[in-house]
């Protein structure tokens, strides 16, 4: 496949490091295009919203958050009520989610006045964003989570992990290869193209795929392990819970997800790189199995659809709509659906929940 060259400094930059390094793998380019400081996609501009790239959850209406802020509360009552409890969320966007989960924390007599917020956000473009929505509240930032307190902790995130370096492996005739991606021979583009074959890579491949089919694509995002295993051990240390929703599989898949959006359609991932979102479907069978090596317990993941209705979604659109005025009501409505229906986000997106292995189930889990 080949591309376009695209915005000049991110094409530039990617062009000079593959003259330097040869060929570099996807997850290279998708942390260079997404996160170098001053040209990353999320390190400028405004992606989300109707004149960005893409509409989150949280962005679709306020149920999401105050239901994600219900079952919070809820996880920390079952956790015993300790009188100090972070709150972190990673990947916070605008700050919409954390903002709707605060105001309905308020509700929860004792609940609010125990979190302490913590931010894990590397673009300082949103870090501001957040800042404006969050104002009022004593929120710590974080690029990492190496930096993140002790104590009992309930870390949230949604379309977090999708945004994560993934790496491709392709299964050709010879053996499994990794996808790469290098210049055209003009060098006025970037191809994707497949390494010598290779044994050690089949170490890294789950079981049940290492003899898929010639042709067969497999996705693996080894940072999103390596946070996973660093949350669990968090939890298992310090007590708590968490929380994680996005687009994915739920059985381990052999097909590729890899994508780019802009202005809300598809693009082609090596086009205008640093211009278009670029995301993989996540792979929550992987994490499953991260988080209990690690010894936390893991519920899920069960679809968007099915958690937001356990916790009450239809109730709380009908609350609202009692008030709202007509066009309120319509778009109230048509919210609820496009969160909850199987044709839009309702099974498309997963929900998992890693909790302490002393607790009970949290709620909307079966
Ligand atoms: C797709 S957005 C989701 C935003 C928000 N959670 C929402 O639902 O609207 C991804 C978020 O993760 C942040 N992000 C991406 N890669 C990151 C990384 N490696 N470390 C920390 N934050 C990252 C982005 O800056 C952005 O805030």
């Amino acid at each position: 496949m080949t591309a376009d060259r695209g915005d000049s400094n991110v094409f530039d930059r990617l062009a000079k490091r593959i003259r330097l390094e040869g060929a570099i793998t996807i997850a290279d380019f998708m942390a260079d295009v997404l996160i170098t400081p001053k040209h990353g996609y999320y390190m400028s501009g405004e992606p989300f919203g109707a004149a960005g790239d893409f509409i989150t959850a949280p962005e679709v209406s306020q149920m999401f958050g105050e239901l994600i802020g219900i079952w919070c509360a809820d996880t920390w009552y079952n956790m015993g009520g300790p009188t100090t409890l972070n709150l972190v969320e990673l990947g916070p966007g605008r700050g919409t989610l954390m903002s709707d989960m605060l105001r309905a924390a308020g509700m929860v007599p004792g609940f609010l006045q125990t979190l302490q917020v913590h931010l894990i956000e590397v673009s300082p473009n949103l870090k501001k964003k957040q800042k404006e929505a969050l104002s009022g509240f004593n929120v710590t930032w974080h690029s990492d989570l190496t930096t993140l307190p002790e104590g009992p902790t309930l870390f949230i995130a949604n379309e977090f992990f999708d945004a994560l370096p993934i790496k491709q492996f392709e299964r050709s005739p010879e053996g499994w290869s990794e996808r790469l991606i290098t210049l055209s021979e003009d060098e006025k583009e970037l191809n994707f193209t497949l390494s010598p074959a290779s044994k050690a890579i089949e170490s890294l491949l789950p079981e049940s795929l290492r003899t898929a089919p010639e042709g067969a694509v497999i996705e693996l995002s080894p940072i999103a392990s390596t946070i996973t295993d660093m949350i669990s051990h968090h939890i298992l240390e310090h007590g708590g819970a968490a929380l994680f929703i996005d687009y994915g599989w739920d059985i381990p898949t052999a097909q590729p997800t890899l994508q780019a959006v802009k202005a809300h359609k598809k693009h082609p991932v090596l086009q205008e790189p640093g211009t278009a979102d670029i995301s993989a479907l996540v792979d929550f069978p992987t994490l499953v199995t991260t988080a209990l090596n690690a010894g936390v317990a893991a519920h899920g993941p069960i679809t968007q659809g099915d958690f937001l209705r356990s916790l009450g979604i239809e109730q709380r659109a009908e609350m609202l709509r009692k008030t709202g005025t007509d066009e309120q009501i319509v778009d109230i409505t048509s919210a609820e659906h496009r969160l909850t229906d199987a044709n839009e986000m309702g099974t498309l997106f997963k929900v998992l929940a890693l909790t302490h292995p002393d607790y009970q189930t949290p709620a909307a889990f079966p």
